[in-house]
């Protein structure tokens, strides 16, 4: 088969508010290659700012989500060129995949089938996660001689229980959609024929929240991991009013709308935020 160029690693579409962007290297199962690595970051970086993008979905064409990491292009092809082809190529997939971790729009791996070791940081990086039942999720590593890098061992550590994940990393079998949604590496799994209904499902409902409250909220979820509950307590203060600083009236119009006009209820659901600004703030 034709080695596909560069621009066609990646594939994307912009369909109402939502941002689908796929691997596109099927016939290789999408394994990712310096190349993809590459255009990957290009991609996320322009979707990233637009205004008619307020979610992004990664997922896979064909019948992977991500095979890992490219054994020929990214390992053997990178070590003939010594150090510095080894570093670029880390440098190319550990960058997206930390600019994705970062990103200003909500962000869902939506994992349609395979999913290896290396994919497991791309799937770390987005905010939430939904699997078809068919779809593999494995740290194969082990099976071909190498430890669970890439962050591969610190996804399992951070996602599974102790157990869960020294069995997931040390016997190189797999788990499915379902055990992959038990075990806490996805929100969600479903049968693939219906995983892109429930993931739009859930990406309309992230675009009708507040687009600043809700970069400050994934930031803020990630954060706090690694801080003491004082350090969280502070930084929690500081980043919501570093948040005022882009939007100081979506809250006033949220309390508005529950307090003066009685129109919705936050327990129940989100404040128009189309209306905000509109009216002068009460609070
Ligand atoms: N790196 C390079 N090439 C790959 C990769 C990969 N990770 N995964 C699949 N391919 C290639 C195959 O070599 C094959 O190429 P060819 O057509 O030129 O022979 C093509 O993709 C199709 O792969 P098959 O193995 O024929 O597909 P199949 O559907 O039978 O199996 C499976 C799919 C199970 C995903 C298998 O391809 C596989 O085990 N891939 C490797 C998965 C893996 O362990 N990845 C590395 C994880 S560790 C890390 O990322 C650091």
């Amino acid at each position: 088969m034709q080695e596909s160029s560069e621009s066609d690693t990646v594939a994307y579409t912009v369909e109402d508010g939502i941002a689908w962007v796929k691997y596109n290297r099927p016939e290789k199962r999408n394994a990712q290659s310096p190349k993809l690595n590459r255009r990957m970051r290009e991609v996320i970086d322009a979707l990233e700012f637009r205004d008619d993008v307020g979610v992004l979905v990664l997922t896979g064409e064909g019948d992977a989500f991500c095979a890992g990491m490219d054994l020929k292009e990214y390992f053997r092809e990178t070590e003939a060129q010594g150090l510095v082809g080894t570093r670029r190529a880390q440098r190319d997939a550990y960058g997206w995949w930390e600019r994705l971790r970062w990103y200003q729009k909500p962000t869902i791996a939506m994992v349609n089938g395979w999913c290896f070791g290396g994919a497991y940081g791309p799937l770390f990086s987005c905010d939430l996660a939904f699997a078809a039942d068919e779809a593999q999720f494995g740290l194969s590593e082990i099976n071909w001689g190498i430890l669970p890098g890439g962050g591969a061992a610190k996804v399992a550590a951070e996602l599974l229980p102790f157990r869960k994940a020294m069995y997931h990393a040390m016997m190189g079998e797999n788990v499915d959609g379902r055990t992959a949604a038990e075990w806490g590496l996805v929100n969600e799994s479903h049968p693939l024929a219906m995983l892109k209904d429930r993931v739009t499902e859930v990406a309309k409902v992230l675009l009708g929240k507040n687009p600043v409250a809700l970069k400050a909220t994934k930031d803020a979820v990630r954060r706090v991991r690694e801080m003491t509950y004082d350090n969280a307590m502070d930084y929690l203060i500081r980043a919501q009013e570093a948040a005022n600083f882009f939007d100081n009236q979506g809250r006033k119009e949220g309390i508005r709308q529950f307090i003066d006009e009685k129109s919705y209820k936050p327990g129940l659901g989100a404040y128009d935020k189309d209306r905000a600004g509109s009216t002068t703030s009460q609070s």
